[in-house]
């Protein structure tokens, strides 16, 4: 089943400490970015890609996007401030229906059959999410004072991509645009107008790239997958 992918690639990598985007860095010898787009220009079902990112950076990332063979078209809109004002611009620039991924540009070791799975979910229930279970113990604290220890079996540590019919999506963004109302990811936006959103099992590899220790991780996933 086809679909269309939205690709906040339009921050500025603040954790990762390395003074420019952090997209820009390197896992044996090829952009981050370059990576994660990768994985959409060679999945077949993938029909068209999304990208927000900062004007000053578009040139240089189209010429790292250049590099991909068989290249799918890629549309550049403006990035926001935050990221949900990224995404939001990569949903005003679609006007199609079917269903639309929203994946981080800084997850670069995404599998295709979550993408599959994803799209499956998505067509059939509205809304869907890549997850991993928590490995650790969660404890809810107030002031440094444990209130709550939380159920393991029922916690799930969200990724991207996040698969949504394009309609529910949109009204949803447009929703909390209006309120006024700041979410960390699309299905929480999606979930506040009364929307189920069903939850995909995902793997480990699929962490994003935010602070030094991932980029190690990350030269270890990339050398596990040659
Ligand atoms: N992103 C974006 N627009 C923003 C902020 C973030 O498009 N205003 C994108 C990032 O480029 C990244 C994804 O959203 O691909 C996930 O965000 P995050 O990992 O937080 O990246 P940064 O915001 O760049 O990093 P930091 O929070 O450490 O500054
Ligand atoms: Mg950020």
């Amino acid at each position: 089943m086809k679909y269309t992918v939205m690709i906040p690639a339009a921050g500025s990598g603040k954790r990762m400490g390395a003074g420019q985007n952090k997209l820009f860095l390197k896992i044996g010898g090829h952009s981050i970015l370059y990576h994660t787009v990768s994985v959409f220009q060679e999945d077949p079902n993938c029909e068209e890609i999304i990208m927000a990112v900062k004007p000053e950076e578009q040139a240089v990332i189209e010429e790292i996007l250049e590099l991909h063979q068989h290249a799918k078209p890629i549309t550049f809109v403006k990035g926001g401030g935050e990221r949900q004002n990224s995404v939001a611009a990569c949903i005003s620039a679609y006007e199609e229906k079917g269903i639309v991924l929203v994946h981080d540009a800084a997850r670069p070791f995404l599998n295709s059959s979550v993408i599959t799975e994803l799209v499956r979910t998505a067509n059939e229930k509205g809304a869907a999410i890549a997850a991993v279970k928590a490995k650790d113990t969660i404890k809810y604290a107030e002031a440094g004072a444990v209130k709550e220890t939380l159920d393991r079996e029922k916690l799930w540590l969200v990724q991207t991509p996040q698969a949504f019919q394009y309609k529910l999506l949109k009204e949803a963004s447009d929703s909390a645009i209006q309120d006024g109302f700041l979410g960390t990811d699309e299905s929480m936006l999606v979930e506040r107008i009364g929307h189920e959103v069903q939850v995909v099992e995902s793997s480990y590899d699929n962490v994003k790239m935010t602070t030094q220790e991932d980029l190690a991780i990350g030269e270890i996933l990339l050398a596990r997958r040659k």
